[in-house]
């Protein structure tokens, strides 16, 4: 199920402050290298490759271009306070399935901006015409984990050891999916999908 495409920019309330969302293009890079190093490193660890190096950042913004990611950033104060990818492979056997991964900066967490931001992710998913996403994180972000889990998403798999920080030290990769094309489907059917929002 194909949706229309999403209207971007668009200005929604986070707490007490208004956050905007974009689409992320590359002219978004020194904005987004700012965003990353005010990650706290055990954040990167869900990603399978480091962003704050140099080289991964620019495979980031030419898979913008390429359109084998799409990105969202969240921005308040003139600076990136949160961001999406939203991976896919069209010459897989899995070009159903996206890979999503969301970033908040700590300051702006339990304001509601992650939640915001998966929300958009689902509309953007349908746009692509995916089936389905999925997330991966290390079991220890629990904050992480409680809030996919809110939005739907169920733990399907858990990689031992899978993860290795700076120091060596390993950690395991629990990987949630969710259904976003049957629950579509479903808010449909109930006719919710209006009052959800387009
Ligand atoms: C995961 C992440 C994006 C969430 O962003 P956020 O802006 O803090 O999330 P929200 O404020 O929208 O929280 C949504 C819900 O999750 C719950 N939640 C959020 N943080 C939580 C925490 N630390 N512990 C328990 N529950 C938490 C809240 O109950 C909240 O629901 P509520 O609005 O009804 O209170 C953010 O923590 C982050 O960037 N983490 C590091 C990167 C990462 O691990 N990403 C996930 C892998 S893709």
């Amino acid at each position: 199920m194909t949706q229309p495409s999403r209207r971007y920019p668009r200005s929604v309330a986070c707490g007490d402050a208004q956050i905007e969302i974009a689409r992320m293009t590359s002219g978004d890079r020194d904005a987004l290298v700012t965003f990353v190093a005010e990650l706290p490193a055990q954040d990167l660890l869900f990603v399978p490759r480091d962003i704050s190096h140099p080289k991964v950042m620019d495979a980031w913004m030419h898979s913008l271009d390429k359109g084998s990611v799409a990105s969202l950033v969240a921005r308040a104060n003139g600076r990136v306070q949160g961001c999406t990818a939203i991976l896919t492979d069209e010459l897989s056997w899995s070009k159903h399935v996206g890979e999503l991964r969301v970033m908040v900066l700590p300051a702006w967490r339990g304001k509601g901006l992650g939640r915001v931001l998966i929300q958009e992710c689902f509309a953007q998913a349908l746009e692509l015409g995916l089936k389905k996403l999925f997330a991966q994180m290390t079991v220890n972000q629990t904050g992480a984990i409680t809030v996919f889990e809110e939005l739907g998403f169920r733990a399907e798999a858990l990689l031992h050891n899978h993860v290795a920080d700076r120091d060596g030290k390993l950690y395991d990769l629990v990987v949630l999916s969710h259904d976003v094309a049957g629950v579509a489907a479903r808010n449909e059917a109930y006719g919710l999908r209006d009052a959800l929002g387009g």
